[in-house]
């Protein structure tokens, strides 16, 4: 959804009064960090983060070094759960003129196998986006609670089959441990009870492990907490969000501050009314990860 987030992000082409400022929190492969630079004009800085080391060595490569006549470009390994105060160390609080988060794993990190992602392509049990820090979903299968797993399957994956799967990877962790993508795969797969059948039956799993290893929800409310702060007046928010737990938490932050009503009490609104859109039928052709995708924009008020 690059063209609807640039289009959400209102950025004009060309030299503006005052230097802009941007934020890409969620750098990847630079594919939309790459489509902004091209609109913004010497004297304006685009900020990225990313907590994969990968894709910061990445953006270093790609857009680290710029002549002087274009717009700055920086990018840090740093998780988007402390925008707040990486914002305020740079004294970019109230400054910052467009900010975009495509939430989720890139393509890189579902591809390359020995990332531990995909249970398409076999490798050791990873997931985690930043390996240099916490726990590999391995570690963790190796050591959580039967209610534990059964419980961040149920949460964090909606996976309606949670607890005989979770008793099922405590039996077998008994015999030896889970240590690839392919053996939880298969043994999530050789599990009875209700299925989809749309979905490979070890989607909802993965994608579970995965959003509890990198505390992703916790690191979307974290930054969402943030973004009255730090927009500027007139200053833009686009996410993209890939399944519902995420865009629950987008849309009840976004609807909340447009309407800024607390315990009867109503306050003054941070936020216009925000957008929402999805991905053409196109898009969805062309790259069928973007299917559930849902992109919402808003704006901060003067
Ligand atoms: C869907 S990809 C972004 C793709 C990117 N827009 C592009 O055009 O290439 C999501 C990226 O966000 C990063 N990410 C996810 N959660 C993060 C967090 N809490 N803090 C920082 N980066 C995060 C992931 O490491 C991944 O590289």
């Amino acid at each position: 959804m690059l063209e609807e987030a640039l289009a959400g992000l209102a950025i004009r082409a060309g030299v503006s009064a005052r230097p802009r400022i941007f934020i890409d929190a969620t750098y990847g492969r630079g594919g939309h960090s790459g489509a902004i630079l091209s609109r913004l004009s010497a004297g304006d800085t685009l900020y990225a983060l990313d907590r994969d080391p990968e894709a910061v060595v990445h953006g270093r490569a790609a857009f680290g070094d710029r002549a002087g006549s274009m717009a700055e470009f920086e990018i840090e390994q740093r998780n988007f759960a402390e925008l707040a105060g990486w914002a305020a160390q740079r004294h970019l609080l109230g400054r910052v003129d467009g900010l975009l988060m495509d939430l989720g794993v890139s393509s890189p990190q579902l591809d390359e196998a020995e990332r531990g992602f995909s249970f398409t392509v076999d490798g050791p049990l990873d997931m985690r986006m930043d390996p240099t820090t916490g726990e590999s979903a391995a570690d963790w299968l190796a050591r959580a609670g039967e209610a534990e797993i059964a419980d961040v399957l149920w949460r964090c994956g909606e996976e309606r089959n949670s607890r005989r799967i979770a008793r099922r990877i405590v039996e077998q962790r008994a015999l030896q441990p889970l240590a690839t993508t392919r053996q939880l795969a298969e043994l999530v797969a050789a599990v009875p009870g209700p299925r989809s059948h749309k979905i490979h039956p070890a989607t909802r799993t993965f994608q579970a492990l995965r959003i509890h290893l990198n505390g992703e929800l916790q690191a979307l409310d974290a930054a969402l907490a943030a973004l009255p702060a730090l927009l500027a007046p007139g200053g833009r928010v686009a996410i993209i969000s890939f399944h519902s737990l995420e865009d629950r938490r987008v849309k009840r932050c976004l609807k909340e501050g447009a309407l800024r009503v607390r315990s009867g009490e109503t306050l003054p609104a941070v936020f216009a009314r925000p957008r929402r859109c999805f991905p053409s039928a196109a898009e969805v052709a062309r790259n069928p990860r973007a299917r559930s995708a849902v992109l919402r924009v808003v704006e901060r008020l003067p």
